[in-house]
């Protein structure tokens, strides 16, 4: 028998224990012996749930337990889960965790710990809720030279914007629906500006490249500013209107990185990724272009994913399969110094140079500029009200 314990039963911890309990043969089939969860460490009252009698509040009972190999932080944030996951790690338990702030700010650290206490550190569920991704990418992935790693990877802004291009809802009743189907964070504007595809990106970044970057490298421009306008003239331009997160290896090995609402082609695979939906894109020098797509946030997802590293933590627990890498931010490339093609909605004369140009009564209005700089974009528009500017994805 080997023993697993929850730390949190929120959305994601709740639905991890509704695994454990009512899939026991499964488990036991995949690890080769029976699976038991023992404790949830939980504050607040769950005497309704079938699993009431596995709360503890009492953290100590976890960390010094000898039976207990792995523990499943499901407690979001940096605050005590930090705290609980460096005492796991050093008492020797491997953790599997859904919390990409953890991941993506103190990764380096907790994998070194993992190490030393000889044990793991998995975290599948903190990018791209219940697909399979961060596995692959790091081990089947692991003979290629990965030259870039791209999509939506985030539920409720994707969410959102399906809203808006395909219901003509307003912003703040999309928002409202993605809450209550619990997609959004605790603090919606991780979602809607970008933060949590942000520290999705680090980890991703540090996967593929063994970069180290750390968030505050990584810009980020949410999609607040994304109006209805623009969806309608996006597609004009055969375009839909996606929060892209972006990572690439410019050829002389450094590194960009940029979450931003981008144009994305109509023929694309992306362009299809809709609703609350993920998917990534990542492009290796021997494999070319793999498309990982699924639900990308939600309750059972995103456990699915929790227990999946679980059970392999189980079977191969003193062994975390990520390499992160060390911080060299020499390496790191301010993406505003880079040529995009911009979408540009303006007042006024059309900006020299902006040569496809959606007109309104013989006026242009919006248009896509040619590969520019944001500083050449600026000099160009001039002069002009701009509406909105917003990258392609080329
Ligand atoms: N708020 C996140 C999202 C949850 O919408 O993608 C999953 O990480």
């Amino acid at each position: 028998m080997k023993y697993v314990a929850i730390l949190g039963c929120g959305v994601v911890g709740g639905g991890v224990a509704r695994l454990f309990t009512e899939r026991t043969e499964r488990i036991a089939r995949a690890v080769g012996e029976p699976v038991q969860l023992k404790y949830i460490l939980e504050r607040r009252d769950c005497s309704g749930e079938p699993w009431a009698g596995l709360v503890t509040d009492d953290f100590s009972k976890i960390e010094n337990d000898p039976e207990l190999t792995v523990v499943c932080e499901c407690m979001g944030g940096v605050g005590a889960a930090l705290t609980f996951v460096r005492r796991c790690l050093k008492a020797g338990k491997s953790v599997v965790t859904s919390n990409k702030q953890l991941i993506a700010e103190y990764g380096l650290e907790l994998l070194g710990l993992a190490k030393e206490g000889g044990c793991s550190l998995r975290f599948e569920a903190a990018v791209g809720g219940g697909i399979p991704l961060l596995r692959p990418l790091s081990e089947d992935l692991a003979v290629n030279r990965i030259d870039e790693v791209f999509g939506i990877v985030n539920g409720t802004t994707n969410y959102i914007l399906t809203q808006m291009i395909e219901n003509d809802r307003g912003f703040a009743e999309a928002l409202s629906e993605a809450q209550a189907l619990g997609y959004a964070e605790a603090d919606p504007s991780a979602d809607v500006d970008g933060f949590d595809a942000q520290r999705k990106l680090c980890i991703l970044a540090n996967l593929a490249f063994g970069s180290n970057l750390p968030p505050e490298r990584v810009s980020a421009e949410g999609i607040r500013n994304v109006a209805a306008e623009d969806v309608a003239c996006a597609r004009e331009f055969g375009c839909a209107v996606k929060l892209i997160a972006h990572a690439g290896r410019l050829p002389d090995d450094r590194i960009t990185a940029l979450v931003a609402p981008r144009l994305v082609d109509l023929d694309r695979p992306l362009a299809s990724v809709n609703g609350v939906m993920n998917g990534v894109v990542v492009r290796g020098d021997a494999v070319g272009e793999c498309l990982f797509y699924g639900a990308g946030a939600g309750r059972m997802p995103t456990a699915s994913a929790v227990v999946g590293d679980a059970l392999e933590a189980l079977r191969h627990g003193d062994r975390s399969p990520f390499d992160w890498g060390e911080e060299r931010p020499e390496r790191f490339v301010d993406p505003e110094t880079l040529p995009f093609r911009w979408f540009v909605r303006w007042e006024g004369e059309t900006p020299a140079g902006i040569t496809e140009v959606c007109a309104d009564g013989g006026h242009g209005y919006a248009g896509i500029s040619p590969a520019w700089t944001r500083a050449q974009l600026d000099e160009a528009t001039a002069g002009r009200r701009v509406l909105s500017r917003i990258r392609l994805l080329e």
